[in-house]
């Protein structure tokens, strides 16, 4: 890895320690008084990408697989050293957390939550209305339910209100609405939109998750709007239609599913419209795909295309930067053997999306996160 030289100057809520920030802060609420021995603070490199993020006020993100935290020590470590907030992959979806009617199991969630705690980190909530990753025993293709109209309304209510109750206080921003609208701009026709005859679904998910966490900050999320377009014009009338309603919504997910195939889009033209309507705006989701060989599928096939990633990563986190509005940047897990990418994406074959490679060594798109995150320092955000 090429070495960053960095002249780090005082970290607000920090200490520098031979090299590795400590993290001031009073002790987590519910900890044991007095007699029983505190745990140390956690401690993370000076040039993390947390460290240098938090120097511009930015969350840098992950999304994690709790089944690797604890269980793969290089995981487990680089997730806690590198990253400032956390996003549960799959772990908060419906299908993870209610499988059989009624019975919820939060285990994993709960120890993601946990993670974060321990290690001083926010947490995106992911998320509480998809068609996708729904249980079978509401849906199986998200378009068709055996439940009525009004079972499916108060099956969402319930969901909701039960989720987010549950994690109260302990998640940052939800995402609270995720992938409403198709390619054309068009409503999905899930099993929310027939239940309600229409997007109504979107405004009662939205002051529901208000009504049960009035300090959460609350997203709707999707894909493709980092591009101007019928997809982008559609959400942005959508939640210009919203706040004319006075529905409670602070921000959009940006999620960045990027690929070197498709020209750079007009991110920061996007970013700033949305933001000019008054909200927060994130990248929830980054990847950088390439084409790669399908009996190694994380190979770029064109030897070049790393540089074409490292400019895309870069540019994303700098219009990300640019913007004080935008209050984190999340990559989609950082290592390329988790990815979700290679196993999606096979004609053609593409992968090597993430700035860590199989083994879990920093790459140049690494680096490049890096660089930009401190070149940033004490440049002006808009
Ligand atoms: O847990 C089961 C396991 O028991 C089973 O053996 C295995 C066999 O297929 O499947 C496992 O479930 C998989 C799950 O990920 C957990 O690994 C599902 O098949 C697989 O479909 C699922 O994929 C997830 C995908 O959402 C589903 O739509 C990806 O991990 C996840 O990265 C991806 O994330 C989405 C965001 O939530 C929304 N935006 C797009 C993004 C990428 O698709």
């Amino acid at each position: 890895m090429r070495p960053l030289r960095l002249a780090l100057s005082v970290v607000s809520a920090a200490v520098v320690l031979g090299g590795q920030l400590t993290l001031a802060g009073s002790a987590p609420a519910g900890a044991t008084p007095s007699a029983a021995k505190p745990s140390p603070p956690p401690t993370y490199p000076a040039d993390s990408l947390r460290a240098l993020a938090a120097r511009v006020g930015l969350r840098i993100g992950t999304a994690v697989n709790p089944d690797l935290l604890g269980t793969n020590e290089k995981y487990t470590q680089i997730a806690a050293e590198q990253f400032s907030s956390i996003t549960p992959e799959n772990a908060m979806k419906w299908a993870e957390v209610e499988a059989v009617r009624g019975t919820y199991t939060w285990e994993k969630a709960d120890q993601v939550v946990a993670f974060a705690k321990k290690n001083k980190q926010l947490v995106r909530g992911h998320t509480l209305v998809w068609h996708n990753q729904l249980p079978a025993w509401l849906s199986s293709d998200g378009t068709t339910t055996t439940l009525s109209n009004d079972e499916v309304k108060a099956v969402l209510k319930k969901h909701i209100f039960d989720q987010v109750r549950h994690f109260k206080g302990d998640v940052w921003q939800w995402d609270v609405v995720n992938e409403a609208f198709d390619d054309n701009g068009q409503p999905r026709q899930t099993i929310w939109y027939k239940a309600w005859g229409g997007t109504g679904y979107i405004a009662d998910a939205f002051r529901w998750a208000h009504q049960a966490d009035p300090k959460a900050l609350l997203f709707y999320n999707d894909y493709n709007l980092e591009f101007t377009g019928v997809k982008s014009d559609a959400v942005y009338a959508m939640v210009r239609s919203l706040q004319a309603q006075r529905v409670p919504i602070h921000g959009v997910g940006f999620q960045g599913h990027l690929s070197t195939q498709y020209g750079y889009p007009d991110l920061t033209n996007n970013l700033e419209r949305f933001a000019a309507l008054g909200l927060k705006v994130a990248l929830t989701e980054v990847d950088v795909r390439t084409q790669t060989r399908p009996d190694a599928v994380n190979e770029p096939v064109n030897p070049l295309a790393p540089y074409a990633q490292e400019s895309y990563w870069s540019r994303t986190l700098q219009a990300c930067l640019a913007l004080r509005a935008c209050i984190s940047f999340t990559p989609w897990g950082f290592g390329d053997a988790y990815s979700w990418v290679p196993g999606w994406f096979t004609d053609p074959q593409e992968g090597a999306a993430l700035i860590y490679d199989e083994q879990l060594n920093p790459k140049g798109q690494y680096e490049v996160l890096q660089q930009a995150l401190a070149l940033a320092s004490g440049a002006p955000r808009r």
